[in-house]
């Protein structure tokens, strides 16, 4: 007798937020407005974010100064409280708090490169605005520097280098800071808009 055994298994967890429309209405207005007042997020972008706009390296707190970001962390940390209990961790006289937030514009072409999260331990996108032909989120299999001379696998369910997750509308999902991801090129006409957010874990007072 035998049998394959499954290890060390990648975890994601991915779910919709409650009265998702007007919370959507209402992101997007902020996304709005604060994108048009953010002069440093837009030359930063210019720069670094091709085609788009991102608030990553200007307005990374948005938690802090808008009621409805405020509203929107408040909902999503039952979920992180969640997912780090499925990952088994620890958090003993800590809890994870939500330090970075910011918004991403993504009119159609523009892009974001592999990259990973530092300094924080679960990340996560939720999806404010997906029109039809918005680019899907791909993350890595993270074996990957590690398959050196590993033989063509047969594409299938789960035996992808990738996997992908649909950017739907008032869906988010999170996934553990050191997961690599990449937004390909948006083929959206109207722009696909999300917002990013980190947490690390805290002490408790
Ligand atoms: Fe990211």
């Amino acid at each position: 007798m035998a049998k394959v055994v499954g290890v060390f298994s990648t975890h994601l967890y991915q779910g919709s937020l409650p009265g998702n429309p007007a919370l959507n209405r209402a992101l997007s207005k902020d996304v709005e407005d604060f994108s048009a007042q953010d002069k440093l997020g837009q030359s930063w972008s210019e720069e670094n974010y091709r085609n788009g706009y991102t608030s990553y390296a200007s307005l990374s707190d948005m938690q802090f100064r808008s009621p409805t970001f405020a509203k929107f962390s408040d909902l999503m940390q039952p979920h992180a409280t969640k997912f780090a209990k499925s990952l088994g961790w620890e958090l003993k006289g800590c809890h994870l708090r939500m330090t970075t937030c910011w918004m991403n514009v993504m009119p159609k072409n523009s892009y974001h490169t592999l990259h990973l999260h530092p300094h924080s331990v679960i990340s996560g996108t939720y999806y404010v605005s997906t029109p039809k032909g918005s680019v899907s989120l791909k993350l890595e299999d993270p074996r990957m520097p590690m398959y050196m001379n590993a033989p063509v696998r047969t594409r299938g369910k789960n035996n992808s280098h990738y996997y992908v997750v649909q950017a739907k509308a008032g869906t988010f999902v999170l996934f553990e800071s050191w997961l690599r991801h990449e937004v390909p090129p948006n083929q959206s006409a109207s722009p696909r808009v999300s917002i990013s957010f980190n947490y690390e874990i805290e002490e408790n007072d």
